[in-house]
C-alpha cells in the first residue's frame, strides 16, 4: 500500500471479545508481546491487547511489504513504539475496550489517542490534576453543559501531542495547553522544554465509532488527508452508517 507525504491513513478495528485471539496471537506476535499477553488474564484486557497487535502489525506490513510477524518493534524508555529498522513510515496506536487504532504516517512524527465518547464528565472531576490553569480558565468560561464535551478534546488532544513526541502523559501535561481563544479550533502553547516550536504541530478531533480521536502531527491536516482503513475480516466491519464525522 502506498501513502503519499501529506497523507495519513487511520487504520481501526473493533475489539471484540467473540473470536478466538489465542489463535491469532500464535501467528503474529513476537516472543515478547506473547509473554506479555500471557500475563493478561481479563478476557477484555486480552482481546484489546491481542487486536492492537495483530491491527499494527497488519497495517504495517502493507507499507513494508512483509507478513505482519516480521514487523519488527522497538520501545523508547518512556514506551513509544517504532519500527526496527527504522523506515518512512512513522506509526502510533491507542485503544479502549472497544475500538483499537493505529495511525500511519510518511512525513514525520504522529500521535494518536481515542477516548469513548461518554468520557468527558469524568475527565471533568480530574480536570485540576491533568489541566494546565490556563486550560481551566477557558472551561471556566464555558456553559457548564458545553465543558464536558471540552474536556474531552482537551484530554485527547494532550495525549496525541505527547504521544507523537514520545513523552509521559502523567508528567508533562501541565507544562502545555490547548487553548481555543474563541476561535473554535485548539492552538498548542507549550513550556519550551517540551516544545520550543508549538507553531510547527497540526491537531485534529475526529468523532468515530462512538469514540473521540485526536491526532498530532507535523504535516498540516487538509481536507480529507486522513483515509481511514478497516481491518479486514475476521474483525467485525461497521454498519454503512457508522461513518467519521470532523469536528
Ligand atoms: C502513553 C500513554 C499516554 C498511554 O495512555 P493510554 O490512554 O493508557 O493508552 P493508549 O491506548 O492511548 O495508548 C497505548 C499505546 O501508546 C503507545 N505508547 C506507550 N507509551 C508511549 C509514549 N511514551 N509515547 C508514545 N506512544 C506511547 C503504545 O503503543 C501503547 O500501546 P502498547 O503498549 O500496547 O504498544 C501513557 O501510558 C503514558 O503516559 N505513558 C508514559 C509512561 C511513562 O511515563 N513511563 C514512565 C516509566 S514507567
Amino acid at each position: 500500500m502506498q501513502i503519499k507525504a501529506k497523507e495519513m491513513h487511520l487504520w481501526w478495528c473493533r475489539v471484540n471479545h467473540q473470536h478466538h485471539p489465542e489463535m491469532m496471537a500464535e501467528r503474529l506476535l513476537s516472543d515478547e508481546e506473547r509473554a506479555r499477553f500471557k500475563r493478561l488474564h481479563a478476557a477484555g484486557k486480552r482481546a484489546e491487547f491481542l487486536m492492537s497487535r495483530v491491527l499494527a502489525r497488519t497495517a504495517l506490513s502493507h507499507y513494508l511489504n512483509i507478513p505482519p510477524e516480521e514487523v519488527n518493534f522497538k520501545r523508547t524508555p518512556l514506551g513509544k513504539p517504532s519500527l526496527d529498522p527504522p523506515c518512512h513510515i512513522e506509526f502510533n496506536l491507542s485503544n479502549t475496550s472497544k475500538l483499537a487504532v493505529c495511525i500511519i504516517s510518511a512525513s514525520g512524527p504522529v500521535g494518536i489517542d481515542i477516548e469513548p465518547l461518554g468520557r468527558g464528565g469524568e475527565i471533568m472531576e480530574i480536570a485540576d490534576i491533568f489541566f494546565s490553569g490556563t486550560e481551566r480558565e477557558e472551561l471556566a468560561t464555558l456553559d457548564p453543559r458545553s465543558q464536558p464535551e471540552r474536556a474531552l478534546s482537551l484530554w485527547t488532544l494532550k495525549e496525541a501531542f505527547l504521544k507523537a513526541k514520545g513523552l509521559g502523559i502523567y508528567s508533562e501535561a501541565e507544562k502545555i495547553a490547548f487553548l481555543y481563544r474563541g476561535t473554535g479550533r485548539p492552538g498548542l502553547a507549550a513550556s519550551p522544554d517540551i516544545e520550543p516550536m508549538p507553531e510547527r504541530w497540526h491537531f485534529k478531533n475526529i468523532d468515530f465509532m462512538d469514540h473521540r480521536i485526536a491526532l498530532a502531527a507535523t504535516t498540516p491536516f487538509q481536507a480529507s488527508s486522513v483515509r481511514f482503513v478497516a481491518l479486514k475480516p475476521p474483525v467485525a466491519m461497521p454498519a454503512a452508517s457508522e461513518q467519521p464525522s470532523i469536528l
